[in-house]
């Protein structure tokens, strides 16, 4: 588990289009009759590079909780919260596009990555390690939930049995 959540190294994606089949991820994150998810390029790179980000907060904050570092951990759910690099690099159109052309199933996910980082900064204010400490855990399962689902082919050791 902890093995898919940290094995990402950034790579150059060469493919055009991420055309993921829900009915084939074979696991009960959303609705199977979903339509594929089909992004182009230019969001692929993009969500890619915000993974990156999002990667390097998990491990940023697998050493700022057992720290105890308060303010860290809340520094880095906060940026989670926002958005590390999606923002940034897409103007506010763009940003509606590729709203509209991600599934229901996939919104959800994404909800529930940011509601656990919310309490987790929620936590980390009430100086509250073991609800920090668990509300990190619901973090992973939503990278988990979410790459089984969603970016098979980027994580195609969900899918080996
Ligand atoms: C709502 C969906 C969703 C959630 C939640 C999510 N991811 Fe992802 N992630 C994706 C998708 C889709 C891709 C595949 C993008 C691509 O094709 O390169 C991806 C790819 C990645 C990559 C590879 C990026 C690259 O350079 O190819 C890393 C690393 C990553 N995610 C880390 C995480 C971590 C860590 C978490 C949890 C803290 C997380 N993700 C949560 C959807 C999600």
């Amino acid at each position: 588990m902890k093995r898919g959540a940290a094995a990402g190294i950034p790579v150059i994606v060469l493919v055009t289009v991420l055309a993921v089949s829900g009915a084939a991820a074979g696991n009960d994150a959303g609705g199977s009759s979903e339509p594929e998810l089909v992004l182009s390029q230019r969001f692929q790179r993009v969500i890619a590079a915000e993974m990156n980000a999002v990667q390097k907060g998990m491990l940023d904050l697998a050493s700022s909780i057992p720290a105890g570092r308060w303010g860290d951990i809340i520094t880095t759910g906060r940026g989670m919260i926002n958005g590390y690099i999606m923002k940034k690099k897409l103007s506010e159109a763009e940003q509606a596009e590729l709203k509209r052309s991600l599934p229901a199933g996939y919104r959800g996910l994404d909800g529930e990555f940011r509601d656990a980082a919310l309490n987790m900064v929620r936590a980390a204010e009430a100086l509250d390690m073991k609800a920090v400490n668990h509300s990190f855990y619901q973090l992973g399962e939503t990278c988990i939930a979410c790459h089984a689902r969603y970016a098979q082919k980027r994580f195609p050791g969900f899918h080996q049995k």
